[in-house]
């Protein structure tokens, strides 16, 4: 294998993707669940696939293309369905595609890949359509197909697996996909009546690309240099620049230009400004590389001056599931294009090809580059008067040597465990003005996060569930119009519109201020977080810190606290909701903050407290704090207060109750708890075991008891049981189950076959003796020993008597049965263990060592 340098560094990167650990784990700050949001959403029941999105801004719909259908619903309510229009395949269609060995129930349908604005009144739609794309126009005044069955050759991939990218740019389509029905052939066109144009059919061209992304930049407005307007396409393909052990894939950035005519001669109805790069997605540091691209945003604003591109990416070897987003300055890739050396391919060894620098004189007009005003005064008016030098050094250089650097030569965010899969970026401005760059990237698993960079640093806001199944989001798309502004979200199973941010879910200013959210304001006069965009008029009374400084939040006028009554003896659960996830809560009782590894308290869900065994000494404040790093401070918030007072009931009130009742009555305790009726205590002292482990496996638990007395009585319960045997699962004890019985018939096997042979004094030579005369059976061999045992085993009463160990197995049931009182008698591990270490001893002639050794690493290892 020949590797030249910058492979070698690749090779690294890609092994270090295997061995990344602990870097890169941004943590959103809030997760909003799928229920806690109640998006709006649109499905149609049968309809699937909706991959394709449309906004129209002026009329506030959104147009959606899905499997066989297309839908326009209100852009402000999507569950507004306005118009609907079906298209299928024909059933011969459907046939002839059966025929070629497609899934009829599949692939043999036809899914809507292309759904483009083609004038005010029209879009322009293309399906797969059984493996015969066709495109046709909807009109939207009736909102039916006007029924003009072009064909979708090289416009819509023939297979819906495959991909696909369009953009409309004055009414010519311009798309890049497969040409075939194999999908072997790749090509980037333009569809248009006067010049049609499409790539070379060869490698160095396109080399098995995968086309995500297309869309034009306009030429600058003051139209300095007589510029072009320019389709950029985003795609990646296998290198053919390096080699390497597997097929190594490359993220590119390709571009031509709207003007092109194609050559008269050479490049006839082929690009004659088809370039491409390599885009560049690493940290430097690490060198660690992202080279597969998943989606693309260009993002346009008014401050900016040129547009960014933002871009998706994973490694090619996503074990790990890592992504990153990058951003490119159209400067940066323009300049490339414009002024970076081409890459050329040379013989090397009658066959191997090897892609170098091309450092050769470079023809004027400039290889690839679009008519200017520079070209047009040397009068090349049109690519077609380029000459056949220019053209056919295009036609055999088509990808630059230099490569795209992200802005800061590294990326924006990476992320672990995430397979980020789209990407929509808005640019916002805060309350004290700064810009910011605000990603939505939504994941594989139907997530939304929201990130921002702050101070070098990536803030995930939040992650919001958009889909109720983990399902991969396919498309996103963000509207821009003022005010309201949403993110669309598209996949298998439906469309979700989301808003930009969920500040009225921030309860408190601290709260509001902490989630640095730039949309959200904590507002005085109305005392609720708000969007800053929904605000109207001045900005006065508002309150937003981007550093998450909250110092400027009120001072809580009166801190509210909730009051809880508690039986003595009883198990209390004291509830706190902070959502973040960068949080760390403790709480504090009395103004001393409590261990959660003392037996006496236990944590539910990380947040709330649980007190085991209530006595007067628990009575009073308790609080519930937070503590939340943000940038180098810490921030310290009360999340809630609770008062507690522990009742005393006496005794004569005490209703009897059965032992079984209270039992019951207790167990359930801790998972209703927070309850505020003062209870009465139970009647017996013994019976209420609260039992730890059905609420929290963290706190040890204590041996607990109680009594109307206020001296706590320890309770001798052994608990072995319950620490040990809590997590196993009925599958678990099946297998104990099992070994238990198959160590329980060697046992008996070895203890026949001992006493057989006469190695046993006492009741066992009796048994024998007996034995031996009722069977008549003078001789032995071994299949005559084999046969007796199996015998013994079908009635092993009498046998039972010799050791009293036979009801065991029927006793081990007991591990899957809540064991809250004292009165039953069940075996532990350790009793059981006890059980097989008497048997041992008290049984020593039997060579059973080895199995009571298993019996016992068997318990120890659970
Ligand atoms: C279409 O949706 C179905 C149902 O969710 C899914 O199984 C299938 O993979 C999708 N097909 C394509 C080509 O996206
Ligand atoms: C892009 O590059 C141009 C030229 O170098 C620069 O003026 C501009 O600020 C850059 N934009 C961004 C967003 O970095
Ligand atoms: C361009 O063409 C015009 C008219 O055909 C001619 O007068 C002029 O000299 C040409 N200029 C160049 C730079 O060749
Ligand atoms: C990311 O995708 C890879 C490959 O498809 C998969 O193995 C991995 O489980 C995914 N990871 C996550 C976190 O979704």
């Amino acid at each position: 294998i020949r590797m030249c340098a910058p492979i070698g560094g690749l090779l690294t990167a890609l092994v270090v993707v295997f061995g990344m650990a602990v870097a890169f784990a941004p943590v959103p700050r809030i997760t909003w669940e799928h229920r806690e949001v109640r998006l709006l959403q649109f499905h149609e029941p049968g309809i699937y696939n909706y991959s394709a999105l449309l906004l129209s801004e002026d009329t506030d719909t959104l147009y959606i293309g899905a499997r066989e259908a297309v839908f326009a619903v209100n852009a402000l309510n999507v569950s507004e369905k306005q118009h609907e229009v079906y298209w299928k395949v024909s059933e011969d269609k459907k046939a002839k595609c059966a025929e070629k060995g497609k899934s009829r129930q599949t692939e043999c349908l036809n899914y809507i890949r292309v759904l483009q604005p083609l004038s005010a009144t029209a879009l322009y739609v293309c399906g797969t359509n059984a493996f015969q794309p066709a495109c046709d126009h909807l009109s939207l005044i009736s909102f039916k197909f006007l029924g003009k069955n072009e064909d979708g050759k090289g416009r819509c991939p023939f297979d819906p697996a495959h991909s696909y990218t369009s953009v409309m740019v004055d009414g010519e389509l311009y798309s890049g996909t497969s040409y075939n029905f194999l999908g072997s052939e790749p090509i980037i066109s333009r569809n248009s009546s006067h010049s049609p144009l499409r790539t070379e059919y060869a490698i160095p061209w396109l080399n098995e690309p995968s086309f995500v992304f297309a869309d034009v930049i306009r030429k600058s407005s003051d139209g300095a240099d007589g510029e072009d307007d320019k389709v950029y396409f985003f795609f990646t393909e296998v290198s053919v620049e390096y080699e390497f052990v597997f097929r190594l894939m490359l993220p590119r950035i390709a571009r031509v230009c709207k003007g092109d005519q194609g050559g008269l001669r050479t490049l006839q109805k082929k690009w004659t400004s088809f370039l491409k790069a390599r885009l560049i997605c690493s940290r430097p540091d690490s060198s660690l590389v992202f080279n597969v691209l998943r989606d693309v945003f260009v993002l346009r604003a008014p401050g900016l001056k040129v547009p960014v591109f933002y871009a998706v990416f994973t490694p090619q070897l996503n074990n790990v599931g890592l992504s990153a987003v990058c951003a490119y300055n159209l400067s940066t890739v323009e300049e490339v294009f414009s002024q970076g050396k081409y890459m050329q391919s040379a013989t090397v060894e009658q066959s191997h090809t090897k892609w170098v620098r091309y450092n050769g004189p470079v023809p004027r007009p400039r290889p690839g580059a679009c008519i200017d005003s520079e070209a047009r005064a040397a009068n090349y008016t049109s690519s077609l008067n380029l000459p056949d030098k220019t053209l056919q050094f295009v036609k055999d250089h088509p990808l630059m040597d230099d490569s795209v650097n992200p802005i800061d030569n590294r990326p924006r965010l990476i992320k672990k465990d995430v397979n980020y899969t789209q990407i929509v970026v808005d640019r916002t401005q805060a309350l004290d003005g700064t810009v910011y760059d605000v990603m939505f990237v939504s994941t594989d698993r139907g997530a939304l996060h929201k990130a921002v960079s702050l101070d070098n640093d990536v803030h995930i806001i939040e992650e919001t569930q958009l889909f109720q199944d983990a399902e991969p989001v396919q498309t996103l798309l963000l509207s821009s119009k003022k005010g309201r502004r949403f993110v669309y979200a598209g996949s298998n199973s439906g469309v979700v519109q989301a808003p930009l941010a969920f500040c009225a879910k921030h309860g408190t200013c601290e709260d509001c201020v902490l989630a640095r959210d730039p949309y959200c304001a904590w507002s005085l006069p109305a005392a609720a977080c708000v969007s800053l965009h929904q605000a109207e008029g001045p900005s006065r009374g508002l309150i937003q810190d981007m550093s998450g400084d909250a110092a400027s939040c009120p001072d809580k006028v009166k801190e509210s606290y909730r009051q809880h009554f508690f039986k003595h003896g009883g198990t209390a659960e004291l509830k706190c909701s902070q959502k973040s996830n960068l949080a760390r809560v403790f709480w504090k009782f009395q103004n001393g903050v409590l261990k959660a590894e003392s037996p006496k308290y236990g944590l539910v869900g990380r947040k709330n407290l649980l007190i085991f065994n209530l006595s007067e000494g628990d009575s009073g404040v308790y609080q519930c704090l937070s503590e939340e790093r943000v940038r180098n401070k810490t921030v310290f918030q009360v999340v809630a207060k609770h008062v507690l007072e522990v009742k005393l009931v006496p005794r004569t009130l005490a209703v009897p109750t059965s032992p079984a009742v209270q039992t019951e009555g207790s167990r359930i305790a801790p998972k209703v708890s927070a309850v505020s009726t003062p209870g009465f205590p139970p009647p017996t002292p013994a019976v209420q075991v609260s039992s730890p482990r059905a609420v929290t496996p963290a706190p040890k638990p204590a041996p607990t008891s109680t009594s109307c007395e206020p001296k706590i009585v320890i309770n001798t319960v052994p608990q072995l049981h319950s620490e040990k045997t809590m997590y196993l699962k009925p599958s678990d004890n099946r297998l104990l189950m099992s070994l238990f019985l198959l160590f329980f018939v060697l046992f008996l096997c070895l203890f026949f076959y001992n006493c057989y042979q006469g190695y046993l004094p006492g009741h066992c030579l009796k048994f024998r003796s007996a034995l031996l005369l009722g069977k008549k059976k003078p001789k032995s061999d071994f299949c005559d020993r084999e046969q007796s045992l199996k015998e013994t085993l079908v009635e092993p009463g009498s046998f039972s008597q010799q050791n009293g160990e036979q009801p065991r197995p029927a006793l081990d049931t007991g591990y899957e049965t809540e064991q809250d009182t004292i009165t039953s008698k069940v075996p532990t591990d350790r009793e059981d263990s006890q059980r097989i270490d008497d048997l041992s001893t008290k049984d020593k002639p039997f060579d059973v060592k080895c199995e009571l050794k298993f019996a016992d690493s068997d318990a120890d290892g659970d």
